[in-house]
C-alpha cells in the first residue's frame, strides 16, 4: 500500500498542507523545527489513532487554533481508502474511514500499515520495560485485532482488580470477591503471554537474519521474551501473591510486568551495547516488522524514517536503502544525504519551511 495524498490543517505548526506522495521515496527536508516530524506524526495518527510523541491528543492542535484535521488517501492495487481525523479542543476525537465513523480504535487498524523509525526508538533498547512493552503492544495491536481485544480486556480487569485490592485494605470481607477478577485476569493474561511469545519469536528470527547482514556477519542479534510469569502458572501465582497484592494495593504478577531483551553476541544491548549497536538493533527490529506485515497482511507497509539516515554509517545506510526498494518511504532529513542522490529509485523531494511544504524540482 502507499499514501497517495495527505492533507493537514492546523496540526502542530503545519498550517494548511497538501502533499501528493509518490509510490517510492519521498524526502522531506528543511532546517530544524520547520514541521518535518509533524508530517510523520500526522501520518502516524491516521494509522494508529494516536501520536507517537504525546499521550495527550490535544497537544497536536496548533497553539492558536481550536481544531485540527488530518486526511490521508491510501491506495493499494485494488483498494482506495480515506482516513479522516478531526480533533477539537473540547470534544472527543473523531476518526472516520471512508466517511464511516470509527467507534473503537481497533476498527482503524489495518487500513494504513506503517513502520516508523525515529530517534526515540533508541528508547526501545535503553529505557525501562514499559517502553519495550509499548513497542510490542503497538505492533501487535496493528497486526492482530484479537490481541488488541485481549489486551484491552486485560487492562480493564487489571484496573478493577487493583481498585478492589485497595478496597480490601479497608474492608477485609471483600476479599471473597477477588477470585472473580483472578480468573478473568488469568484468562486474558494467558492469551496475551502466548501471543507475545509467538510474535517475539517471529520478529527475533527475522531481525537476527537482517542484523547479520547489516553487520556483515559480525553481530548475532536475538530478541528474547521475558515473561513475568509463564501462561500456565499465571493463575496459581496470582492466588499465591494475594496477601502481598492486598498489602501494596496493586497486582504484582502478570504480563503487565513483562520485558523483552535485545541480546547482541550474548550480551544485553541495554547494558553493554554501544549507541550505534543499540540503534542498529532497533533498526533490525523495525525492518523485521516490515517483513512480518508483508507476510501476514499481504501488503507492503509504508516506512517512515525520521532523521535517522545521518545517524547511520555509510554501510548501514546502503543496506537500509537497498532493503526498502519495493515499498513507499517517507524520509525526513536536514540535508539530502549522498546515498539518496545515488539511488535509482523514483525520488521526490519536498522542502519544509515554517509549517509549509513545497515540492522541489
Ligand atoms: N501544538 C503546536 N502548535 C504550534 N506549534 C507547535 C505545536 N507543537 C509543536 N510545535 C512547533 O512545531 C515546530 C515543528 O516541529 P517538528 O515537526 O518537530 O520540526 P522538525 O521535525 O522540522 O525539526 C517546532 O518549532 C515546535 O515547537
Ligand atoms: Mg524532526
Amino acid at each position: 500500500m502507499y499514501i497517495d495524498k495527505l492533507s493537514v490543517e492546523n496540526f502542530r505548526n503545519l498550517k494548511k498542507v497538501n502533499i501528493d506522495f509518490n509510490k517510492n521515496i519521498n524526502i522531506l527536508y528543511g532546517d530544524n523545527a520547520q514541521g518535518k516530524t509533524s508530517i510523520l506524526e500526522g501520518i502516524y495518527f491516521c494509522a494508529t489513532g494516536r501520536s507517537h510523541k504525546t499521550h495527550t491528543d490535544k497537544d497536536v492542535i496548533n497553539f492558536n487554533e481550536n481544531e485540527t484535521h488530518i486526511k490521508t488517501i491510501i491506495r493499494d492495487d485494488t483498494a482506495c481508502d480515506k482516513i479522516d481525523v478531526h480533533l477539537k479542543k473540547n470534544m472527543k476525537k473523531w476518526i472516520a474511514v471512508n466517511n464511516m465513523p470509527v467507534k473503537k480504535i481497533g476498527e482503524l487498524f489495518g487500513f494504513l500499515h506503517i513502520v516508523l523509525f525515529a530517534p526515540e526508538d533508541l528508547r526501545l533498547i535503553k529505557s525501562g520495560p514499559s517502553e519495550r512493552r509499548r513497542f510490542i503492544d503497538l505492533e501487535m495491536c496493528q497486526l492482530n485485532k484479537i490481541y488488541y481485544y485481549n489486551l484491552k480486556q486485560y487492562c480493564k480487569i487489571l484496573k478493577q482488580r487493583n481498585n478492589l485490592l485497595k478496597e480490601i485494605q479497608k474492608n477485609k470481607s471483600l476479599k471473597d470477591t477477588l477470585f472473580v477478577w483472578d480468573s478473568q485476569l488469568s484468562e486474558f493474561g494467558e492469551k496475551i503471554i502466548k501471543q507475545r511469545q509467538k510474535f517475539i519469536y517471529d520478529i527475533s528470527e527475522l531481525a537476527s537474519e537482517i542484523h547479520n547482514k547489516i553487520t556483515g556477519g559480525k553481530e548475532r542479534l536475538e530478541i528474547i521474551y521475558k515473561p513475568n510469569v509463564s501462561s500456565d502458572m499465571f493463575e496459581k501465582k496470582l492466588i499465591k501473591n494475594t496477601d502481598k497484592d492486598i498489602f501494596y494495593g496493586t497486582t504484582s504478577t502478570g504480563p503487565h510486568k513483562d520485558d523483552v531483551s535485545f541480546i547482541i553476541n550474548g550480551y544485553d544491548a541495554k547494558d553493554y551495547g554501544s549507541q550505534g549497536q543499540q540503534r542498529c538493533s532497533a533498526l533490525s527490529a523495525k525492518l523485521a516488522e516490515i517483513e512480518i506485515i508483508k507476510k501476514e497482511k499481504k501488503t507492503n507497509p509504508v516506512l517512515l524514517l525520521d532523521d535517522v539516515l545521518s545517524e547511520l554509517d555509510e554501510k548501514r545506510q546502503s543496506f537500509l536503502i537497498e532493503s526498502i526498494k519495493d515499498i513507499q518511504v517517507i524520509i525526513t532529513c536536514t540535508g539530502i544525504e549522498d546515498i539518496l542522490k545515488k539511488t535509482n529509485a523514483d525520488t521526490q523531494v519536498f522542502f519544509v519551511e515554517n509549517g509549509d511544504v513545497k515540492l522541489t524540482v
